[in-house]
């Protein structure tokens, strides 16, 4: 499901002369979604995820400028976002905050940004726990920079569409969805080190499985404060932990007796945030491991683990996202199922075999509009390359 690269390129020639006058000007790039298998919430906390960057993308087609006027059209609404690179940015609360961002934080990490005229268009659903966001960062950081060369290297640039995240769209997020959209390998996922930012493909069992999004039908809503409050309540149990032990910097460096030793100093929330952390990093190097023996059983308990604990302990999961999940627990060639992403709403992620894949639309068509007045979406998704150059042969 990928953008239709002759379309986005004719609609760029209608509707921007200088790219129908000079067609061997046009540039295509593209940035993936990502969806996370496991390991939620742990990024921002030092730990480890294994995410996948997925087969719904964006992509801008454009040609670059010599003025310093950044001006993209979406192909679907036709709405137009405008940046005048050496103007003052107000946020707006529209996709143009990202652009703006993306070019601000390029011009501070002394990165030259040029103007350019493009068209957007995406396959990617927003706003749905598949990070539309950091696909839209870096998508827009490779087309700001002319679209030949890489703007930053990989790190940095995850690390750049971080920071738009910090200080444009007022999300404090971890590191996670920049990475995997940027660092992505077709075919596998990948096992990161949110301390060390080591990172290493782990492959799926691809052949007879498949992994699925279900969008549950009600948005997520990260911008909403409880996304930064979780960050905020782990952080509180860090400082706890700090002022009993040496060394301890992050919920990377607790243990669960380090945790019993404050457990009576702080509030019983933040205790469970710091559970869920500890057990969710075991979870996500228990499921590589039990990949790596293709040991799908267990790779099921963890999820469902995961899930439980992101639902009691976490406490960001929502109704919707767990009847989807008890619907998918229980069709038969359902390997396991959890929430993916912030939460919230959003969607799951699901690994099912491929024989499967009609059962469990079946299942959730029957049962969920019942249980919740809610629609839901199935998407199966393939492991693809990070954000790029497309060549489209045109
Ligand atoms: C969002 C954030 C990530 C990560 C996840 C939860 O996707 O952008 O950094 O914290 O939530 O795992």
């Amino acid at each position: 499901m990928s953008v239709d690269r002759a379309d986005v390129r004719a609609a760029l020639l209608a509707t921007v002369p200088e790219a129908d006058a000079d067609p061997s000007s046009v540039r295509l790039v593209r940035s993936p979604g990502r969806i996370n298998l496991i390991g939620e919430h742990t990024d921002y906390n030092e730990g480890f995820v294994l995410p996948m960057a997925i087969d719904r993308e964006i992509v801008i087609a454009f040609v670059p400028t010599d003025d310093r006027l950044v001006e993209i059209t979406r192909l679907d609404t036709g709405a137009v976002a405008r940046v005048e690179l050496d103007g003052d940015h107000e946020r707006s609360g529209t996709w143009g905050d990202y652009l703006a961002g993306m070019a601000t934080v390029l011009v501070e990490r002394g990165v030259p940004v040029r103007g350019l005229r493009g068209v957007i268009a995406s396959s990617l659903p927003i706003a749905v726990g598949l990070s539309s966001s950091a696909a839209i960062e870096i998508a827009a950081a490779w087309a700001l920079v002319g679209g030949e060369s890489p703007p930053l290297p990989a790190l940095e640039l995850a690390r750049a569409g971080q920071q738009v995240e910090h200080e444009f769209i007022g999300v404090n997020s971890g590191l996670m969805d920049q990475l995997a959209v940027t660092l992505g390998r077709r075919d596998t996922a990948l096992l990161i080190d949110c301390r060390s930012l080591e990172h290493r493909p782990v492959p799926l069992p691809l052949d007879r499985h498949a992994i699925v999004a279900v969008d549950s039908g009600s948005p997520r809503r990260l911008g909403s404060s409880a996304y930064n409050q979780r960050r905020a309540e782990c952080e509180a149990v860090v400082s706890a932990v700090a002022e009993r032990f040496e060394g301890v910097h992050s919920l990377r460096d607790v243990n669960a007796d380090m945790l019993d030793a404050v457990r009576d100093t702080i509030e019983a929330t933040a205790v469970a945030r710091a559970e869920h952390v500890i057990g969710e990093n075991e979870r996500v190097l228990g499921c590589v491991d039990a990949l790596g023996r293709g040991d799908l059983p267990a790779v099921g308990g963890l999820l469902a683990a995961s899930h439980a604990s992101l639902r009691d302990r976490f406490e960001v999961s929502s109704p919707a996202l767990d009847a989807l999940v008890e619907i998918a627990g229980g069709v038969a060639g359902v390997v396991g199922a959890r929430m993916t992403g912030a939460g919230f709403g959003g969607s799951i992620v699901a690994i099912v075999e491929r024989d499967a894949i009609g059962a469990l639309r079946d299942a959730i068509a029957k049962e969920y509009p019942a249980r919740t007045g809610l629609q839901a979406t199935v998407h199966v998704v393939e492991p693809v390359d990070g954000a790029g150059v497309v060549d489209d042969g045109a």
